[in-house]
């Protein structure tokens, strides 16, 4: 089944601490992005760990291959189970991760960022492009041929990338919005059953849960919408 991960942004490492024992039970996954680890840094990933709560690091790392295979290795070393990277690091710096993860970290490949519009991704290529999909595609590609464990993908993307990439390459979807929810600034959002749907393995939830006012509520009512979708 599907599993929520809630993601610790736009807080100190105090706060986040405070939300995860509110929470208390109803989540056992986290994801600390670069906001929260340059506030609380590995810390804040031990104190997750000493609640026996598992890790999802967002630091898509795009270095040089020593220095990410470094990063991976820290990271390993502090219990993280998700790690991103970008895979516009270079085949070689993805297989220099792969090789630090030792399958002690799972790695999950970040293609563009979602940020990124077709114009924006033809400055940075210095080429004309067909469309991002296709250029999301090529770029998966290298992540599977360089034995990364997973994706981030909308959940929009998903169901289309698990086709054109067939893979068993688990599928990290952020822009999660339970039906009828605000927006927030996230364009393209998917509820629960629609992502589950996609082929989702990992749903990332962040403010639909830090910012309701009860925020065990929330988890516990996204768990149930993750549950029903996955139920025949
Ligand atoms: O608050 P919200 O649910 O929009 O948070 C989504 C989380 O997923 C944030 O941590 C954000 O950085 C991350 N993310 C995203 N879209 C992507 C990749 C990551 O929203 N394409």
């Amino acid at each position: 089944m599907a599993e929520l991960i809630v993601a610790l942004d736009g807080m100190s490492a105090e706060e986040a601490l405070a939300l995860v024992d509110r929470v208390g039970d109803a989540c056992g996954f986290y994801k600390v992005g670069l906001e929260l680890y340059t506030r609380g840094g590995p810390d804040v990933v031990r104190a997750l760990g000493e609640r026996d709560r598992r890790v999802f690091l967002d630091l898509k790392l795009y270095d040089i291959p020593n220095t990410v295979a470094g990063a991976v290795r820290s990271a390993a070393g502090l219990d993280v189970e998700l790690l991103t990277v970008h895979v516009a690091g270079g085949p070689r710096m993805l297989e220099a991760a792969r090789e630090a993860a030792k399958e002690r970290v799972k790695l999950v490949a970040v293609t563009l960022l979602t940020s990124l519009g077709a114009s924006e991704v033809e400055v940075v290529w210095g080429r004309e492009i067909d469309s991002v999909r296709d250029e999301v595609a090529r770029l998966a590609e290298l992540a599977r041929n360089a034995g990364m464990d997973g994706l981030v993908a909308s959940a929009l993307e998903a169901s289309w990338l698990r086709r054109s990439v067939p893979s068993d390459l688990l599928l990290v979807t952020p822009g999660i919005r339970p039906a009828g929810a605000d927006r927030g600034d996230q364009r393209r959002v998917a509820t629960p059953a629609e992502a589950v749907a996609a082929g989702a393995d990992y749903l990332v939830v962040g403010r639909p849960v830090t910012r309701a006012p009860d925020p065990r509520a929330a988890v516990l009512s996204l768990s149930e919408e993750i549950a029903a979708a996955g139920r025949p």
